[in-house]
Formats: C-alpha cells, structure tokens, sequence
C-alpha cells in the first residue's frame, strides 16, 4: 500500500522529506490559501473558545516517562475497527476539500491510502462518494449529514456499502449550524452552504433514526459529535459501533469542553462495549499519545490534515503524516514503551498547568516567526 521507505524504528531516523516540522506545512497553507478560505479552515464558534479548550485540555495533561525499557523497536500501527493501521490516526471528514486542493477528497483520500489509515469521506465535499472511494483503494468511512427522509439516508448507506466503505458515520452536533463570524465579518457563505437544502432533518434527527438505522442495515454505524457520557451510554444501548467524541472542532456549540476533558467519562460509561475515536485540536504525536493512553481507539486530524493538502497535495499530507508518525515514535521511546498497546493511564498526569495560551495554532510557537502566518 505504502511505497514509501519505512523502518521498524522511525525514532531512529531522520525525516528526509522538503518540510522538517509541522508547522511548515501551516505556514505553506497560508501562503497556498485565499483569505476567506483560510479563515474558514482555521475558525470556530463565536468567542472560539471550545476550539481553544480542545488545545487547553490536550496541554494541560503531562507525560509520564519510564526509563531504560529498551525502546531500540517501536511499533507505531495499532488495530482500530477490527484492522491495522499504520498510526492510530484517521483523516476527519472535513467539508469543503476542494477549497484546499482542487481534487479535493479524492487527493486526501489518495494520500491516506498511500500512506495506509483510513479516511472518513464528508458528505459536503466533491468529488463525491463514489470518485472519491475509486482515489482511496484504502481504508474509508463515509460520513452523512442528515437531509433528508429516511429513503435519502438509506440511498446513501446503499451506496457507502457498494462503494467499499467499511463505516458509516452521521454527524449528530449539528442540529443548527453554527455562527462562525471569521466568515459572517466578511459576510462570506461557502457555497455548499448556500445550497444546503433539507436542515430541518437535520434538527429533527433523533434516537429514533438511529434504531432505525441499526434495525435495518449491518454497516458498523459511527456517531460523531458525541460530548457526555450520558449519551455515549445511550450510544451503547443503541448498539452504536463507534463513538465518536468531538465538538466539531469548536466549530458548533460554543463554550463547549475541550475533547479530552470529555474523552475519561466517555470511555468508562463505554466500558469497551463501542469503538471510540477522538478528535479536536490534534496536531501532534503527543496528541496522539495522550488520547490513546486515556482509552481512544484512534484519533482524527481535520484542520492538521488541510495544511498539508493545501501546502502541496496528497505528497503533502503524506509527508504530514510521515513527521506524525516521527513524533508518535519518539514520544513512545520517550516514554519508555514499544507499541501503542502499551499506554495507559500510568502515562498521563491530568492537571498540569498550562505554559501557552491556547489557540488555533498554539502547538506551533515557531510559527510567530514565520511572516506568512499573521496570526
Ligand atoms: C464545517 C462543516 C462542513 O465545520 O462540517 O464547516
């Protein structure tokens, strides 16, 4: 699937690709992207603050190192869903890629099959479902938003199941779309919004639907936007395979909880009986590392993800990913483990207090010497 040089031990090498750190790819995204599309990428809600908690609550958990553990191998793939990935990571669906890239989800898609972890596709960005899973022989999810009846939605899982999708997702923290006034100050609609018809199922879609969706089709169903233990219990009861945990990266409700205060409670009321994926201000490998020592099954990168596809395409995220996969390597050598199967919450200190003040870009303090990152 992969044919790029890899090695047991990626903490033992160097990366050999143009960009050395991630945040060249932030600063590549600015100069690539129009303003309007830039900050479409990068906003959130009104005073954005669940999208700064997200970083917050990622920062405020210390590591806990072991030492002299003989770390020489390190495994960086894990099994999410039933099947091995290279990383633990996974493409957010994310509307909207061909602002990014003019191929849009089929360049992502490409990427993250190439460099082998499943992408999940949006139902708001082009090509489609079908061109995009003949781009991504890989592993994909397709992702909905509910506009329609039930035979809309059941038109979709059709054709999700034909194409070779091996999840699907219905995204459930948008019952109203959301203020994100980076755009409304400069009075700027994305087009898809524009055109978007059918919102009122999306405000009505319920527990119900979802018992209908189990009752009738055997696709794993994964939920995404789920915020409380309470629903994630309702989850559960439901027979909803996968949790996903994310407040759309702060892009709904406002003055929501940063995803990995939301993550702990979620994965006790689960108690193993549903998959969970976290998403929400990743960008790093200790991100990832954290997540995946307080219970996820994986995580997924939206914005992080955009960057390397506006900075220079599928080759881009490729090389995103690659220095992920780096980071994920180190921090686990660092720690004193050899696969990710061997984290858990003896790795994590919750409550460590925060050295930077959190924002969109907040895991990149280089990128304030950078010119083309105004902010
Ligand atoms: C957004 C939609 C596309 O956050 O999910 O813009």
């Amino acid at each position: 699937m992969n044919d790029l040089p890899q090695t047991s031990a990626p903490h033992l090498t160097e990366p050999t690709g143009d960009y050395q750190t991630l945040h060249e790819f932030v600063a590549a995204a600015r100069r690539n992207l129009p303003d309007n599309i830039w900050d479409y990428l990068i906003g959130a809600t009104e005073t954005e603050t669940t999208m700064r908690r997200n970083r917050l609550e990622l920062d405020s958990l210390a590591l806990r190192p072991r030492v002299l553990c003989d770390v020489s191998h390190v495994d960086t793939t894990k099994s999410f869903f039933g099947k091995t990935s290279r990383l633990p990571v996974m493409l957010a669906p994310v509307g909207s890629l061909e602002s990014f890239h003019p191929a849009g989800a089929a360049e992502a898609g490409r990427a993250a099959s190439e460099f082998g972890i499943p992408i999940i596709v949006s139902s708001v960005t082009k090509p489609g479902l079908e061109e995009t899973a003949a781009a991504a022989p890989g592993r994909k999810i397709f992702q909905l938003y509910v506009r329609g009846d039930d035979a809309w939605v059941n038109d979709y899982v059709r054709r999700a199941i034909d194409a070779g999708y091996e999840q699907f997702a219905v995204t459930v923290d948008t019952a109203s779309y959301s203020r994100r006034e980076r755009d409304i100050a400069k009075r700027f609609v994305k087009p898809w919004r524009a055109a978007a018809t059918g919102v009122e199922y999306q405000a009505s879609f319920s527990w119900d639907n979802v018992k209908r969706f189990k009752d009738k089709w055997s696709i794993p169903l994964m939920l995404k936007g789920i915020a409380t233990a309470e629903d994630a219990l309702l989850c559960v009861q439901h027979g909803v395979d996968t949790i996903y945990v994310s407040n759309h990266g702060g892009r709904q409700l406002d003055h929501g909880r940063g995803s990995m205060d939301v993550l702990p409670e979620v994965v006790a009321a689960v108690a193993g009986k549903a998959s969970i994926v976290v998403d929400g201000g990743f960008c790093r490998g200790t991100d990832v590392v954290k997540a995946i020592a307080l219970g996820a099954d994986a995580i997924a990168i939206g914005r992080m993800y955009c960057y390397g596809l506006a900075a220079e395409g599928a080759s881009g995220v490729i090389q995103l990913l690659q220095l992920l996969e780096t980071e994920v390597a180190i921090a686990l050598a660092l720690l004193g483990v050899t696969s990710l199967a061997d984290l858990n919450r003896s790795h994590i200190h919750a409550g460590a207090p925060q050295v930077t003040a959190p924002h969109v870009h907040s895991a990149f303090p280089l990128l304030s010497t950078t010119p083309e990152v105004p902010r």
